[in-house]
């Protein structure tokens, strides 16, 4: 039997099952916390960072990442102060210098209110969110896939080149992997990055249309595309 504990998101007492994360209670009441890892489902890595929150607890406040953070009766968690929206927005930039050629990560990123980047663009085709690593092990205990290296040399890369002894051939990695929507324009040429807004209007016509944005895709089931204070 489920046993409900209270905790308190944004002003708003919210009843949820103990066990779950905080990420997943907010979502389920239809706070918008932006993230980017979590995959329903699967396990919660802590990767992107973009789903932080304030946890605040004898007027001590702490920043931690909402999808690993468990909830626990009596919290009391902020998602949308200025220290949480000043953090998420440097993340989100920090994300679209790495990868402007994604649709997804554009979408996150003007959410956030990135309009401007000040880093340099990357163009990496990767972002190590470990969404594929997680759904080709956890959903189809193919193990086809793995994280290699440390640091900067940090990516994805199938254990021992041998996938299509392991390979079940789902196509859920490629599904799930934020790098494979480009955006309307295309991919962007080095040296040409440019924040188009072309996700903020897709934003806009999925208010019109209830449609989800390409990140609501990705989140499976995350309906929060009628909201743009992310
Ligand atoms: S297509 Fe192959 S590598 Fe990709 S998730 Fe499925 S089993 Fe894993
Ligand atoms: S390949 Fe795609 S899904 Fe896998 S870790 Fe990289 S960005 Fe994430
Ligand atoms: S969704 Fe929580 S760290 Fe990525």
């Amino acid at each position: 039997m489920l046993h409900y504990i209270t905790i308190n998101i944004d002003g708003a007492d919210i009843k949820t099952p103990k066990g779950v994360s905080v990420l997943d209670t907010a979502i389920e009441y239809g706070i918008c916390i932006p993230h980017l890892c979590h995959v329903p489902g699967l396990s919660d890595i802590g990767a992107c960072r973009l789903c932080i929150v304030e946890q605040i607890t004898n007027s001590h406040s702490k920043i931690t990442a909402s999808c690993t953070l468990s909830v626990q009766d009596g919290m009391v968690i902020r998602s949308n102060t200025d220290k949480v929206r000043k953090l998420r927005h440097n993340i989100a930039e920090l994300l679209i210098a790495k990868a402007p050629n994604s649709r997804a990560i554009q979408d996150i990123a003007v959410r956030c209110g990135v309009k401007r980047v000040r880093y340099p663009f990357r163009n990496e085709n990767c972002v190590l969110c470990g969404r594929c690593v997680r759904a080709c092990s956890e959903l189809w205990h193919a193990n086809a896939l793995g994280f290699i290296g440390r640091g900067k040399e940090r990516h994805v890369e199938r254990p021992l080149n041998i996938r299509q002894e392991f390979c079940k051939n789902c196509g859920y990695c490629i599904q799930l992997c934020p790098m494979t929507i480009t955006p309307c324009d295309g991919p962007i040429k080095p040296g040409k990055e440019y924040l188009c807004g072309n996700c903020e209007s897709q934003l806009i016509i999925a208010e019109e249309t209830s449609e989800k944005c390409v990140w609501c895709e990705l989140g499976k089931g995350f309906n929060c595309a009628r909201y743009s204070q992310c």
